[in-house]
């Protein structure tokens, strides 16, 4: 598929765009992308003091770039992004062309960037690489909903770091689709996980999280052994969105794929 050709968005549909970054290596390909940055995310993208992270905020700003000029006859460098109270990135509306109403929200970690567009709808996606050596149950019972301790503790041992997992991207999809990262504690709401396929995942609210779980849709995905995937939108018309998702290297390829990937 030609790298810059159009593709439509629905407002029934939510598109996810996969980027595995370790594989990108063309020296010429990623000085392409350093020449799609503004100054600002250039300066940012240099000061990381690990090649690894450097490279990898150079393909992130590849990908949203890329991603967002198949939505929009916008050149990739030529899109502006304003954000949100709590640093929550969002398009700058172009001053002399009128465009979809686009949102995007994304998402990364250890080889693998997620780009999630829809329309209007405020999106969270996260991805968390799970065999990382952390403990999850200390960290569970710290800051996850009582239901969710409850819950994860009733697990035989060798699912509970899978399952902690699950409900860490469900619960980072939820504050980033809010825009308020950490501001909202972690306990004032909850995920319950039917094991299907794919999973069934309802969310609820205590008393003081004014909230409404008909207003939101969730997805939990494994990509592969070792990553773990959320999504989530709030709407407050309509459910039934359709998750289509992409893989791609940004100016290179693009192609439709289904999980688990190869
Ligand atoms: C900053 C935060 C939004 C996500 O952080 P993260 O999980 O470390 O990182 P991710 O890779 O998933 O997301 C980072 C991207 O989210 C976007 N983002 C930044 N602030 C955001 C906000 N307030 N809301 C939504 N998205 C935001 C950005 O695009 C950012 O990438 P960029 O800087 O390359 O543009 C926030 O949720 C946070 O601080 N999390 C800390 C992790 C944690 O303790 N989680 C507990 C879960 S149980």
């Amino acid at each position: 598929m030609p790298t810059l050709e159009s593709i439509s968005l629905s407002n029934s549909e939510i598109h996810l765009w996969i980027c595995r970054s370790e594989a990108i290596r063309n020296p010429s390909l990623l000085a392409r992308y350093s020449t799609l940055m503004t100054p600002e995310e250039s300066a940012k993208q240099s000061r990381y003091h690990f090649e690894k992270d450097r490279h990898q905020a150079l393909v992130t700003r590849a990908l949203v770039r890329t991603v967002l000029s198949k939505y929009a006859p916008i050149s990739p460098e030529d899109w502006r992004f304003d954000k949100g109270e709590r640093d929550k990135p969002e398009i700058q509306p172009p001053k002399h062309i009128e465009i979809p109403r686009l949102r995007f929200n994304l998402s990364h970690a250890k080889n693998f960037i997620v780009c999630g567009v829809t329309l209007e709808k405020d999106l969270g996606v996260d991805v968390e690489y799970c065999q990382r050596d952390n403990d999850v149950l200390g960290i569970a019972d710290r800051f996850f909903s009582p239901t969710e301790v409850k819950e994860l503790f009733s697990l035989p041992e060798n699912k509970q770091r899978s399952r902690f997992f699950d409900y860490w991207t469900l619960k980072e999809s939820y504050i980033k689709a809010c825009g308020m990262g950490l501001a909202i504690p972690l306990d004032d709401f909850s995920f319950s996980i039917i094991d299907s396929s794919p999973p069934q995942v309802s969310i609820s609210f205590a008393p003081q999280r004014r909230d409404i779980p008909e207003h939101w849709q969730f997805w939990l995905m494994y990509p592969n052994a070792s990553h773990r995937l959320s999504v989530g939108i709030r709407s407050i018309d309509k459910k039934d969105y359709q998750l289509k998702l992409f893989e791609t290297v940004p100016l290179e390829s693009a192609n439709p794929v289904a999980l688990p990937l190869e």
